[in-house]
């Protein structure tokens, strides 16, 4: 695991894009698959990879993006759910085309549909050739996607019951706590990890917690995104506030320097 620590957020994003800008790029012979997260997290982030886009430093055009995770129950064309969220801050900002936007659906009735249709989506996913980089946040309870804390390790998309910390922590995106749906489909922890790159980005004091439980905690259930050390090749860039409880905070720095700059000190 790879953790680079910046000063601010814009320049927490201009890591994270250049994360993001290497793994489409070294995918050849078929569309780059790009997994998307919702929430406030990646914003800047979806900003810095329009600019690239806009600079001629990503062909966005044959890229393929598939959300992490969905509400259960809102009409399809609620502002708050996550494929009108995507639309607007990736297809608008970045240039995704529409059609090469996938959400899990959480329109159907009923939990058997509902299962059903997270199965066509795990399918969906397996015919793109798999997501060549997942963008990740976090929760302040250490959920990825919408894994709440017990989530297992292995799980593939599915329902699942929004815990009350994070409906709490979404209700400022609704007019009322009331209004935050109460279930979700949400990509499994096993389906994230199948991702070949992980890049999770995490700002701001609220995350320290969890981004230290995540990293240097045991890997566990209790805290999804602790998953992450399972993975081969993940990537967490954080801001000062979000690395404020790291606990192995110099040796990160001193790995992110690299194998020259470490040869240059000892020549
Ligand atoms: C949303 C998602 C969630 C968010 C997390 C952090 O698709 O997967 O795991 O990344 O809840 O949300 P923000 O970034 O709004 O703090």
């Amino acid at each position: 695991m790879e953790v680079l620590i910046r000063d601010t957020p814009a320049a927490v994003a201009e890591c994270a894009a250049d994360q993001v800008v290497s793994a489409l790029a070294a995918v050849t012979g078929r569309s780059p698959t790009l997994g998307l997260a919702t929430g406030s997290s990646p914003l800047g982030l979806y900003a810095a990879l329009g600019r690239r886009v806009a600079a001629g430093q990503l062909d966005i055009r044959a890229v393929h993006g598939v959300a992490l995770d969905e509400y259960v129950g809102l009409p399809p064309d609620h502002p708050q759910g996550y494929g009108v969220v995507l639309e607007r801050t990736v297809c608008d900002v970045v240039g995704l085309p529409r059609p090469h936007l996938h959400v899990p659906d959480g329109t159907a009735a009923g939990l058997a549909a509902l299962t059903e249709r997270a199965a066509a989506y795990e399918r969906t996913i397996l015919a793109l050739g798999g997501v060549d980089v997942q963008i990740l946040g976090i929760g302040t309870n250490g959920h990825v996607g919408f894994n709440e804390p017990g989530s297992a390790l292995t799980s593939r998309t599915r329902v699942k019951r929004l815990s009350d910390r994070t409906r709490r922590d979404n209700a400022r995106f609704f007019t009322s706590l009331d209004d935050v749906p109460t279930h979700c489909v949400t990509q499994g922890l096993g389906t994230i990890t199948s991702a070949r790159r992980l890049v999770l980005v995490a700002t701001g004091d609220a995350k320290a917690r969890a981004v230290a439980d995540a990293l240097e905690g045991p890997l566990t259930a209790s805290c999804p995104a602790s998953v992450l050390q399972w993975h081969p090749d993940t990537v967490v860039v954080l801001d000062e506030q979000a690395a404020g409880c790291l606990k192995n905070r110099s040796y990160y720095d001193a790995a992110a320097q690299g194998l020259a700059a470490a040869s240059g000190e000892q020549a």
